[in-house]
């Protein structure tokens, strides 16, 4: 039980661009420093949508691993690992499907929506709908606390809510639990143990949140109870059962306004991408070949920066005295575009340098690489092991 641990997954389905790189891995590597983190490439959820073209899995895991390394992500701090490599995510999915009604997943947004967008592909399957449900697993078997995700994965993260508290309804009640728990609370110690009930009772009489949080903390923090504890505790504060999954808040990571070549945001769908280890002669060509604002057809007429979508890229690489250079330089046509977009190109290249250099010592020693997932996959099944070792005794498999 670890109510501050954050878990997230990426789906590993192509080379990593400076979206993902400015969106996603940033953050990773800020959280690393706040919480125990997991982060695992989710090359299962991949399969969903590309079960027609796996061999594009299997080239992204390790290039993807690379480039999480290559933003600074340190697997000295997080536990980095492969969801494949972890098949009890499999078992808990499996398990988790007998109870979960199916219209829960039909009326996902994503379901729809996706199914919708991607036209090409026929997303009619089993394992497209259960896709949330295998997200749900991947989530609760580490009870994670915390989940960093983009706005589109919230209704995600709610449904694994759902699907825990179900989850503990079902199989939470166990006899004597009052009594257990009354025990449990006990070992808080004095002060503490008080503080606890009232808590409790206050957010089951009133259900103040604050209250419920506050509690929770408490649990999380105290050193004197063991895990099973920890569960009558966190159970018997939401009512009189034992609480085996956690559910997970999510961590929103706010919109990156990462730009792409075109203006519009950087995503390989609109194939407006610089990769995050992009070659320098290639983020040259592609910064040379944007589009500027159309008004701008000669040299000597002046342009309107807010037109066009180097603009965007020098509010994301340029420092201030640089803007002002660009904002008036183009709407007196006192420079030309090229000369416009040379800081950018240099602010991308200067962001690349260090990803670069830690990329080059793991695609020189691929061993290293192996060795960090090796070791991250181990420590995950450890926790996975520990999950479903309750899971099933609490489902009623205990007897294997
Ligand atoms: N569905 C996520 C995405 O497409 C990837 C993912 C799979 C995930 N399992 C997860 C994210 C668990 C967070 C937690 O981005
Ligand atoms: Fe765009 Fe810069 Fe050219 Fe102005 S000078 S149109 S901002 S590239």
């Amino acid at each position: 039980m670890s109510p501050d641990r954050v878990l997230s997954g990426m789906r590993p389905t192509g080379a990593l661009h400076l979206g993902h790189f400015h969106g996603v891995l940033k953050n990773w590597v800020k959280l690393q420093d706040e919480h125990p983190c997991f982060f695992f490439v989710a090359d299962w959820h991949a399969l969903t949508t590309h079960y027609e073209s796996p061999e594009v899995i299997g080239e992204s895991v390790w290039e993807m691993l690379i480039d999480w390394l290559a933003s600074g992500v340190d697997p000295e701090k997080a536990t980095l690992f492969i969801q494949s490599r972890v098949p009890e995510h499999a078992e808990l999915f499996l398990l988790l499907s007998m109870g979960t009604p199916l219209g829960w997943l039909e009326r996902v947004p994503t379901y729809k929506d996706q199914i919708e967008k991607l036209k090409d592909k026929d997303l009619s399957t089993y394992g497209f709908l259960g896709y949330p449900l295998l997200q749900a697993a991947d989530i609760l078997i580490y009870r994670a606390g915390f989940v960093p995700v983009g706005e589109d994965q919230i209704p995600h993260v709610e449904i694994t809510r759902e699907i825990a508290r179900r989850f503990n309804y079902l199989y939470g009640r166990q006899p004597g639990f009052e009594e257990q728990a009354q025990a449990a609370a006990k070992k808080l110690g004095g002060k503490r143990t008080r503080t606890f009930l009232d808590l409790r009772k206050a957010y089951q009489e009133q259900g103040t949140d604050a209250s419920l949080e506050e509690a929770r903390a408490l649990v999380g923090q105290s050193q004197s109870l063991s895990n099973n504890d920890r569960e009558l505790l966190l159970g018997y504060l939401l009512g009189s059962r034992k609480s085996i999954l956690v559910e997970p808040q999510v961590l929103l990571t706010k919109a990156s306004r990462m730009p792409g070549l075109d203006g519009n945001k950087m995503s390989k769908s609109y194939g407006n991408t610089i990769r995050m280890r992009e070659d320098k002669e290639s983020v040259e060509k592609k910064v040379r070949t944007m589009p500027t604002d159309p008004a701008r057809v000669r040299r000597t007429d002046p342009g309107e920066p807010t037109r066009c979508p180097v603009w965007q890229l020098h509010q994301v690489y340029s420092d201030e005295p640089t803007c002002e250079w660009v904002l008036k330089g183009c709407r007196t046509a006192g420079i030309g575009c090229l000369e416009c977009k040379q800081p950018v190109i240099d602010g991308i290249l200067r962001e690349q340098q260090p990803m670069l250099e830690r990329a080059q010592k793991y695609m020189d020693q691929p061993a290293l690489l192996r060795d960090i997932v090796d070791h991250g996959c181990a420590r995950a099944s450890e926790v996975a092991r520990e999950t479903m070792r309750e899971v099933r005794e609490a489902m009623g498999l205990g007897y294997r």
